[in-house]
């Protein structure tokens, strides 16, 4: 009997945990789309991938995860060159610790807001009827340990793109994190009688190439060289995302928290409130309009 080949597209494939995840990926036999936003960045990285795997089953799409237009785009490509996508790995993030002033994404919104949370979920929406072809569907999130250190933390439902208090990076990036913990949660459920599953990962401390942050300060650079030494490689990180992609033990496994041992972990006790993700989902909605589910209802 002939092996129909998975396909997972992995978002921020050129860099980190999402390039070592598409090497892991394209090693283990799954044929490979590496979502970026910058084309020259991407076929280095696909070279790299390509070579290290030594498999060529290997794309590129460029998507730019803070536009909505770059989505709809990227997402239109990819029916065209696809019938089913098998895995959906949400792993591009904007955390541009060198940044002071909030930045504004083409389509007006916060962008670490705008990439980290809402792309992701406008991305799903868009690929959905690809993922439904899937036999076992599976939408990957990635969240991060550092949440551990902010147990009280909240979306801030009034105020989510910081137009009315001071950026804090760190604070944006992890209440953005807050919600994709949710909107996993709040996924897996609708979706619970169907193939597909929606799990996320809790990234750990891991390795970061401190040379793709040119502004950052010398002292940051100092404090990163500290906390590097207690940090895993991006290489040990992706083992969790091999294993949510592909292993079979947890075909039925959904809604679940994962850390970087594959274990499942809990997260806040705020995220895991229906009243606050239903209050998440309600907000995410006036950005996205619509979730798609995979009967098309929303
Ligand atoms: N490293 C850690 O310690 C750590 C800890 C907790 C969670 N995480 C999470 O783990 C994931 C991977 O992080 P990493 O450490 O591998 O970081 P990384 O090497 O900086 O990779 C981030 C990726 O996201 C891409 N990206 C950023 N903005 C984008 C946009 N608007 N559209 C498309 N792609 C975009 C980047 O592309 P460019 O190359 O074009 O910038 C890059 O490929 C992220 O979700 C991160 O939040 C990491």
């Amino acid at each position: 009997m002939k092996m129909i080949k998975k396909t997972c597209l992995i978002t921020g494939g050129n860099s980190g945990i999402g390039k070592q995840a598409a090497i892991q990926l394209a090693q283990i036999g799954f044929q490979v789309i590496i979502g970026v936003r910058n084309l020259k960045r991407g076929e280095n990285a696909l070279a790299e991938i390509k070579e290290k795997s030594e498999k060529n089953d290997i794309e590129l799409l460029q998507i730019d995860m803070s536009s909505k237009k770059s989505i709809l785009k990227a997402s239109q490509e990819l029916k065209n060159k696809i019938e089913k996508l098998d895995v959906l790995i949400h792993n591009a993030a904007d955390f541009d610790i060198a940044r002071k002033q909030p930045e504004k994404s083409v389509d007006g919104i916060e962008t670490i807001w705008a990439t980290n949370h809402i792309g992701p979920i406008i991305l799903t929406n868009s690929v959905m009827d690809l993922i439904k072809n899937s036999e076992q569907g599976r939408i990957i999130t990635i969240a991060s340990q550092g949440l551990v250190m902010h147990p009280k933390l909240s979306v801030d439902l009034k105020d989510p793109e910081f137009e009315n208090r001071k950026l804090s990076v760190p604070n944006a990036y992890y209440q953005s994190k807050l919600a994709q913990v949710m909107y996993t949660y709040w996924l897996a459920e609708q979706l619970k009688d169907t193939a597909i599953t929606v799990n996320c990962i809790r990234v750990t401390n891991v390795k970061v190439d401190i040379n793709r942050y040119p502004d950052v300060s010398g002292f940051m650079r100092f404090l990163y060289s500290i906390k590097s030494r207690f940090s895993i490689s991006a290489e040990d990180m992706a083992k969790t995302y091999t294993y949510l992609a592909s292993s079979s033990d947890i075909n039925l496994v959904t809604g679940k928290y994962f850390n970087e041992k594959n274990k499942t972990v809990t997260s806040s006790p705020y995220s895991m409130k229906k009243e606050n993700i239903d209050a998440v989902i309600k907000l995410t909605l006036r950005y996205v309009g619509q979730i798609t589910l995979a009967n098309n209802a929303s």
